[in-house]
């Protein structure tokens, strides 16, 4: 498995990593109840197979995501580059170090490999909340500083406390290419790495859905669907006919190549240079073989290029806004 530096830090990422989100989930969760015989298979595996990068944050699950991974890992703990987030709303300095310990206590360990901000703060100083994370680095509790979904206002912002920080996790997939506006050339410029999640658009860009009405409400909250849907607080058109457009021809490229739309989507995501690593959430062992195919070879330059010129009309038409949760006007992400 391909590694790949992240930003000017001393770790290097697997190109794939495993998104955790899913772990220590009961029925009434986002992803619904999560075996963890499964998760811990599909953690060992991925060590066994190359696979360095675990990701998890303390809103998911309520910590239960935490407690999973780090139950899974046990005693294979140091072959493993943990990501954890915090919440924006927990950062302000003490608040930020008790959550900080609460997260290394459910994870088991002493220090996380890569912590980030999991959203721009918004209601305090962004200055106290990166010298906060600093101090935590001088004590040893974390290794690299990281922000996730910061726009290139809020990545100017951080940047001028003068702490340096080395990751940027952002949506990156298919059909959500807002970040190559802006966002991916000033994390390219500043060598911060890009960490891309919901690479598979939650399933859809596995082939999982074959009509808008298949998608369960909760995943179609994105802008990709229609403002009505019933968990939906967007409020903008959509582009269910662009998207299911798109994924014909995504289709036919995967069967003329031989295989799985969810190979594709997930390669095409690391044929870019600016990205470090793509994780995907991963359930159980037949989606870990599925997936990790995926990184095994390039995809042939030509189908990039078929592929980005079947999803420029999903680009088109949602924008490049790149919170794919909130409308324009209510964009988190500046
Ligand atoms: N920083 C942030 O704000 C943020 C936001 C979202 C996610 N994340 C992180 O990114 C990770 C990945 O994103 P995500 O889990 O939301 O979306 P995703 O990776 O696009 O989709 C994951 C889901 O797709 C299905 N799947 C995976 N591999 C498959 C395969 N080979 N064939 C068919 N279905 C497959 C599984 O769902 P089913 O089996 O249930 O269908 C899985 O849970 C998360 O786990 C989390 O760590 C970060």
């Amino acid at each position: 498995m391909e590694k790949r530096k992240l930003g000017k830090s001393d770790i290097e990422l697997s190109v794939f990593g495993i998104g955790c989100w899913s772990y220590g989930g009961k029925k009434e969760d986002y992803w619904g109840a999560q075996d963890q015989s499964d998760a811990e298979a599909v953690v060992h595996a991925a060590l066994d197979r190359g696979i360095n990068y675990f990701d998890t944050a303390e809103a998911y699950n309520d910590g239960r995501s935490e407690e999973a991974l780090g139950k899974a890992l046990g005693g294979r703990r140091d072959e493993a580059i943990i990501g954890a987030k915090i919440p924006p709303e927990h950062t302000e300095p003490q608040t930020l170090r008790e959550h900080c310990e609460a997260s290394l206590r459910r994870l088991g360990t002493d220090c996380i490999d890569v912590y980030m901000i999991h959203w721009p703060i918004t209601d305090h100083s962004t200055d106290d909340a990166f010298a906060a994370m600093k101090d935590l680095q001088a004590e040893g509790k974390i290794r690299v500083i990281g922000v996730s979904n910061f726009g290139v206002e809020q990545l100017g912002e951080a940047m001028d406390t003068g702490v340096r920080f080395d990751v940027n996790q952002l949506c990156y997939n298919l059909f959500s290419r807002g970040i190559e506006d802006g966002i991916m050339p000033m994390c390219a410029e500043h060598e911060i790495g890009i960490i891309g999640y919901m690479p598979l658009l939650q399933g859809l860009l596995a082939d999982k859905f074959k009509t808008p009405d298949e998608i369960p409400e909760v995943r179609a909250r994105t802008r990709h669907f229609d403002g009505s849907r019933p968990q939906s607080r967007h409020g903008e058109a959509g582009a269910e006919a662009e998207v299911f457009a798109a994924l014909d021809g995504i289709r036919e490229i995967a069967r003329e190549l031989g295989m799985p739309m969810s190979r594709i989507a997930l390669r095409w995501c690391i044929e870019r240079r600016e990205m470090t690593c793509v994780i995907a959430g991963v359930r159980n062992l037949e989606q870990l073989d599925d997936n990790i195919a995926a990184f095994s070879h390039s995809l042939p330059a030509d189908a990039v290029r078929k592929l980005n010129e079947l999803t420029d009309p999903v680009m088109e038409k949602i924008g490049t806004n790149a919170d794919y949760f909130e409308g324009r006007g209510n964009s988190r992400i500046r």
